[in-house]
Parts: C-alpha cells; sequence; structure tokens
C-alpha cells in the first residue's frame, strides 16, 4: 500500500499559535533543530475524538523543552487546548497527535540562546502501530545491539528528537532480520525498553518492568501499572538482566501507539500471550474509552 506522503496531505495542522493549511506548516532548511536535533515532541492517542492523557503528554513536551535547555513559549494548557483544536479541525473521532518543539534559524552552531522555539501540533488518522496480527498472535522481537545511554550522556528523561537515533538504527536491523521490533539493554547490560515503547514481564502472576533510570518513564508504562494495581496483581520496579527472560511467562510492550503489546519472542526466549496481558488489554480499552467519553461529555 502506497504511503501517501506527510507534506502532502489535506487538512489543517496548528503552527506556532494559529491553524493553517497542512501543506503550507513548512521551516527552511538552515533550522537549529534539523542539524543539532533541539527538537522533542509527543505522541498522543484519540479515542473518541478526545486525546488520553493529554495533560500529561502536554506538561512532558514543556518539561522535555526544559531539559533540553529551552522554554517553549505556550503553557501546558495552551497546548493542550491547541491539540483539541487541532483534532477538531480534522474531524478525527480516532488517530494519533504529535505535537513536536524546535529551536529555529536564528542561529547557527552548537550554542542555540538566540534561536526562537517553535510548535506544531499535527494529527491524522493512524491505525495501529503494529500489525493486527502481531498484536494477536504476539511480536517477534531481536536484540538491539545499541544499548540506551548513561543519563549522563544522553537526556534520557526527555523525549527528544537525538534520542531516536539509536531506536531507528535498532527497529531498522530487526525489520531487516524479520522481526517486529529489537528489545534495547542500557549502558550497563540492563533490559531497557523496545525502539518506541516500554517492556513488562508476568514472573509467576506479578508484573516486573524495569526502573527507567535512563529511558522514558511512558504515560501508558505508568497507566498499566495503575491498573495492574487495581486488580492487586503486585508490580515491580527493578533492575532486570537478560537472561531474567528465562524465567517470564508472558512479555508485554507498553506505548501510546503501541498500547499493550504481547511479545512472543525475544532472541532466544519464547512466551506464549496469556491471561494477565489480556486482561490488561482489556482494563485499558475500558480505560481508554471511559476517560475520553467522559472528556467528550
Ligand atoms: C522509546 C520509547 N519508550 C517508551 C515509550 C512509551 O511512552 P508513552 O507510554 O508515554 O507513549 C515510547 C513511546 O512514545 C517511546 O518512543
Amino acid at each position: 500500500m502506497a504511503i501517501i506522503p506527510y507534506d502532502d496531505r489535506d487538512g489543517s495542522i496548528w503552527l506556532d499559535g494559529k491553524l493553517m493549511p497542512w501543506r503550507d506548516a513548512k521551516i527552511h532548511v538552515l533550522t537549529h533543530g534539523l542539524h543539532y536535533a533541539s527538537c522533542v515532541f509527543e505522541g498522543e492517542k484519540i479515542y473518541n475524538g478526545q486525546i488520553f492523557k493529554l495533560r500529561e503528554h502536554s506538561q512532558r513536551l514543556i518539561d522535555s523543552g526544559r531539559i533540553l535547555d529551552f522554554e517553549i513559549p505556550w503553557t501546558a494548557e495552551q497546548i493542550a487546548k491547541a491539540s483539541i483544536a487541532t483534532v477538531k479541525a480534522q474531524g478525527l473521532q480516532q488517530g494519533y497527535v504529535r505535537p513536536v518543539a524546535w529551536r529555529g534559524p536564528e542561529q547557527m552552531g552548537v550554542a542555540a540562546q538566540a534561536t526562537k522555539v517553535h510548535v506544531a501540533i499535527a494529527a491524522w488518522d493512524w491505525g495501529t502501530y503494529f500489525t493486527a496480527e502481531a498484536r494477536f498472535k504476539g511480536l517477534r522481537m531481536s536484540w538491539a545491539k545499541w544499548a540506551r545511554p548513561a543519563p549522563n550522556t544522553a537526556p534520557t528523561a526527555a523525549k527528544t528528537a537525538g534520542g531516536y537515533m539509536i531506536c531507528t538504527l535498532s527497529k531498522h536491523a530487526a525489520e531487516a532480520e524479520g522481526y517486529d521490533d529489537a528489545l534495547m539493554l542500557d549502558w550497563r547490560g540492563r533490559v531497557a525498553e523496545a525502539t518506541g515503547a516500554n517492556v513488562f514481564l508476568v514472573i509467576d502472576g506479578e508484573l516486573h518492568t524495569p526502573t527507567p533510570d535512563c529511558f522514558l518513564n511512558g504515560i501508558t508504562r505508568q497507566t498499566v501499572m495503575g491498573l495492574a494495581r487495581a486488580r492487586r496483581i503486585k508490580v515491580v520496579e527493578r533492575t532486570i538482566m537478560p537472561e531474567e527472560l528465562a524465567k517470564a511467562q508472558e512479555v508485554f510492550l507498553t506505548g501510546t501507539a503501541s498500547e499493550i503489546t504481547p511479545v512472543r519472542e525475544i532472541g532466544e526466549y519464547k512466551f506464549t500471550p496469556g491471561t494477565v496481558c489480556r486482561m490488561l488489554i482489556e482494563d485499558f480499552n475500558r480505560l481508554t474509552q471511559a476517560e475520553t467519553a467522559a472528556q467528550a461529555a
């Protein structure tokens, strides 16, 4: 199926304070964010025409900018309102929202204090991140050769464009070998996360997940931990070594785009999508529907 290029679509994009025709939302080639990765973004999901966890995502965008030493010239509330306006203008009942903030072309070079910070928000109809088959049977994952860097090597708590270099490289390598995705270890050799989602293990009825000390503490991750606790499932955040995957009965990923997706294979380890994962998927679906229906009312 041919992909329609993202710069050649109908509709409106919010850019620096106003909605404008989709194809006119452009930047100059000498934009600092493009050359030096002074760019942060969000990924949000629309259910029932409403954005799930909008406040949390809007605040994380601002926090990510501050971690990259720039101040987004809008409050979280203004960003949230603009996101709602963008979804409305696109007439979307479900789909995806992409707010992005970057340093402009006023200054070139590593220093960027004189640049202006720009913000754009686009929304479009986007199906599931992984195929329906992969979501049902579980993903096949390889080991990434790239490691998540230490927090004093990269600003790992922020959702930055630069942070995704090693994710794209790892995802390409996995897909070239016929896998759906790759699991990344961190610089210490501990289990970290997938290329665009957090990871959970089910071990003897308990949920185990790596402590997010060098990767994104995903909003979906936090939501799923809350759902598990509501079901009286013990949730353990801790250091997880790769060989501990041998002890897991189930493994799944969590993320805004991938929601909760079971995993059936990581390198030499095999799993069967099971009851804990399925129950959390049902609870998550109920929550996304209930919260967004309440927002719509
Ligand atoms: C690298 C990475 N880790 C984790 C996540 C999960 O974050 P969230 O649940 O906030 O979408 C994402 C998704 O955006 C991601 O790209």
